[in-house]
């Protein structure tokens, strides 16, 4: 595997999962964790994916999305029964969504094609454009995208289509595309609906919304390229966040009724939301299977010491888009800087990522001979890997087969939500799509890759002195949702902490 495929499965935070006896002795002396936070969701809610999708329906996000750049922004797609589609986007000042800019209109048709080959588990389609049409909710917007467009010939073009500034009209739409009159002003813009050329659609069960099970699907749809230069000729390998059915969404969903009912006349504002301070301090765990562009299946497990600011992460990676195949398992650790708010992603925070140390567990035997005939030094020192067997790669400055290089630094960008059921969710910056690593300011991430969840504080963040630490009290910032089924193993979990940090 080429080095440059792997960049940051490498380097942050593969987090924590120290693949663990339950409750048994700790295994080598070291402490080890109750493994119920490190493979949450595809060992405990069922996930089905629809083969060939059903895309008929109305899709919608289900709060305020960050693309690369950044922009803010909220998707409500309706694909209807003979392939055509009409998808509203619109778009944002602020990163709450709350200050409409512009919204855009978008009508085509859109049709499946076959498995991908590259995204196992991903649907390639095609689609063509009808129409495109933006309306602008304030002069400012106008002016904003009017500037945009004049920095290219054909966009000068375009912009003189639109009205002056000042003969704004709240409601009026303009046509950046029309088919009929043979005009296409979206490249000048930059614009393309190239996510609808993979598609995934899938479903589980939500285990416990205030009414009950109840099934909810969602639309993945391909990724946007971090670098917009890239975007018009980007074909995705990975996801954004997935779109959820309208009439099938996760439960609460405040933001959910008010997207369906929008158009590009009247684009949703958000309910406010009180910005959350960057705690880190806790494990995070992936809720589900992710998949990284150019294309790793993987979760992720992270701890972060709040008090020293120091972190460990695993990453467990996989060969199928269920996650039920491993590969291999990097675990990573190091430091990180005391976070400042970032000027340009309004909401998000500035951290700098020290990975210094790292171990390597091959997990299938294609992994393991890969390893094995290595160069020698490239990744641990001599001796032959074997299966599930766990090795640290530090002193050989990482391991150069599977693209981890020590020490790094990596520019981050972080943000935490609350989410509607008051589960704490992190954010961490999405990779370069080039595959390179975000190791220079310059590069640091303008969106978010899906965001993991809080599984517990570590019982060592809190302030107090363990003893007078109630057992399972709720997580500060909400966070007590672990992966269900894993109370017990948690209190033990809890009291064994306590127990060790006494010892
Ligand atoms: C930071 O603190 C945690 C727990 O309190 C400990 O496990 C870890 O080794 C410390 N890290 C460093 C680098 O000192
Ligand atoms: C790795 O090398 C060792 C020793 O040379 C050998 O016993 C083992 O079978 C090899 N494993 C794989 C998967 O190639």
């Amino acid at each position: 595997m080429p080095a440059a495929m792997l960049p940051y499965a490498c380097v942050l935070v593969l987090l924590g999962a120290r693949t663990a006896e339950v409750l048994g002795t700790a295994g080598g002396g070291r402490l080890r964790w109750e493994p119920h936070c490190q493979q949450p969701l595809p060992n405990r809610v069922p996930v089905t994916a629809l083969l060939p999708p059903r895309l008929e329906g109305p899709w919608i996000s289900t709060g305020c999305e960050v693309r690369p750049g950044p922009e803010f922004l909220i998707r409500s797609y309706t694909f209807f029964p003979n392939r055509l589609f009409r998808a509203y986007q619109f778009y944002y000042r602020d990163p709450l969504c709350r200050e409409p800019a512009h919204s855009l209109l978008i009508k085509g048709k859109v049709r499946l094609r076959r498995a991908s080959w590259v995204t196992r588990g991903a649907t390639e389609a095609d689609y063509h454009l009808h129409k495109v049409g933006i309306v602008f909710h304030s002069r400012r917007a106008l002016l904003d995208v009017a500037g945009r467009l004049s920095r290219t010939q054909t966009g000068r073009d375009c912009a003189q289509r639109l009205p002056p500034a000042r003969a704004w009209l709240p409601g009026a739409l303009y046509e950046l595309l029309s088919t009929r009159a043979e005009r296409d002003c979206t490249a000048a813009l930059g614009f393309t609906m190239h996510e609808l050329s993979l598609v995934r659609v899938q479903s589980h069960l939500q285990p416990q919304p205030p009414t009950g099970p109840w099934l909810v699907e969602e639309l993945y749809l391909g990724d946007i390229h971090t670098d917009r230069a890239e975007r018009r000729h980007y074909r995705p390998t990975g996801y954004q966040r997935p779109l959820q059915s309208a009439l099938h969404h996760a439960h609460p969903c405040p933001a959910c009724s008010l997207i369906a009912r929008s158009d590009e006349h009247h684009p949703p504002v958000l309910p406010g939301q009180a910005a959350l301070p960057l705690r880190l301090g806790g494990r995070w765990v992936s809720p589900g299977c992710e998949l990284r562009p150019a294309v790793l299946f993987l979760t992720r497990l992270f701890t972060f010491h709040g008090h020293n600011r120091s972190w460990e992460g695993y990453y467990h990676h996989f060969s199928d888009p269920a996650c039920r195949q491993p590969t291999f398992t990097v675990y990573a650790a190091g430091h990180y800087t005391r976070g400042m708010p970032s000027t340009k992603v309004l909401g998000g925070t500035e951290l700098v990522f020290q990975v210094t140390r790292a171990r390597v567990t091959p997990m299938d035997q294609v992994t393991t001979a890969m390893l094995n005939f290595s160069e020698p030094n490239s990744c641990g020192g001599p001796g032959p890997w074997s299966l599930g067997t766990e090795r640290d790669v530090t002193a050989t400055n990482g391991c150069l087969p599977l693209g981890i290089r020590l020490p790094h630094i990596e520019y981050e960008l972080f943000k935490m939500e609350q989410d509607p059921l008051g589960q704490s969710l992190l954010f961490i910056g999405q990779r370069p799509t080039d595959g390179s690593s975000p190791d220079t300011p310059e590069k640091r991430p303008t969106s978010y890759q899906a965001p993991l969840v809080l599984c517990d504080r570590v019982a060592r963040d809190f302030s107090r002195p363990p003893q007078h630490r109630p057992l399972l009290q709720e997580p500060l910032g909400g966070g007590a949702r672990c992966p269900r089924g894993a109370l017990l193993p948690l209190l033990l979990l809890v009291l064994r902490l306590a127990f060790l940090e006494w010892l």
